[in-house]
């Protein structure tokens, strides 16, 4: 984390995992258990149908609500997932409709959460970069230096999500340090310092510490623990490390 330059953000994934109904109950659990000072903006990105429910309890929370998708014609939250591996892979979501809702979603004011990530064929192939670098390239095409300030990029290499294999946090950094890279060459230095770069892929309560130290790490995007209201407020307190 770099707090100088950059927000943290801790924004859970919770996918179909919830029902509208469990969103107040899961708040007020969430709230008891959230550290008192809080060093990171904290969002849930829900099904559109529990984005009103969120909106309501998360406000006394101070959660902020988020969408998992977004159709690239109109309307939303106010942070919104795109690109998400599970949209590429099953919904055949390319790079070219990323790049469109990405759009879609700056022009209405909403926050893109843009993830991006290897398989595990191309990290063992060591495409990595180069796939990567290519996404991130592709998912901002167009957009321009003022409007990048409002994105946020996601890391997830697909391997790691929903499996509980962690990429390391010597691994994600590496991988995050070339994302700024990208940005850097295609906007220049400050723009690319001022982007917060989330990793997501089985972060937990337990291994959030080690990987919110690395310097190009700005925050997580969590599925699985961000069901777990005391394991996603251990994840927000685990963003306190270097809090001045
Ligand atoms: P996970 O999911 O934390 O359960 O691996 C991350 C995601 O799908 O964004």
């Amino acid at each position: 984390m770099n707090r100088k330059y950059r927000k943290t953000v801790i924004a859970g994934n919770w996918k179909m995992n919830q029902v509208a109904s469990g969103v107040k109950p899961f708040i007020e659990e969430l709230k008891e258990n959230l550290p008192k000072q809080k060093s990171c903006d904290i969002v849930l990105c829900t099904p559109a149908v529990m984005v009103p429910a969120m909106i309501k309890a998360g406000k006394d929370a101070k959660v902020a609500a988020g969408a998992q998708d977004v159709s690239k014609h109109a309307k939303g939250a106010k942070y919104c997932i795109v690109g998400h591996s599970e949209r590429r892979q099953y919904h055949g979501e390319d790079d070219m409709l990323v790049n469109a809702k990405a759009k879609a979603l700056l022009e209405k004011g909403i926050i893109p959460i843009i993830c991006v990530g290897e398989s595990l064929e191309q990290r063992e192939m060591d495409l990595t970069m180069e796939y990567v670098s290519y996404q991130v390239k592709a998912a901002l095409y167009g957009i321009d230096a003022s409007a990048l300030r409002r994105c946020i990029i996601a890391y997830e290499p697909i391997w790691a999500i929903g499996t509980g294999k962690t990429a390391t946090a010597e691994q994600a950094q590496e991988v995050c340090e070339g994302i700024r890279t990208v940005i850097r060459k295609m906007y220049g230095a400050r723009p690319a310092r001022a982007v917060s770069i989330l990793y997501g892929g089985s972060m937990n309560a337990k291994n959030a510490a080690e990987l919110l130290a690395q310097p190009d790490i700005d925050g997580g995007l969590i599925g699985g623990a961000s069901l777990k209201p005391v394991d996603f407020a251990a994840i927000v307190a685990a963003t306190n490390q270097d809090a001045e």
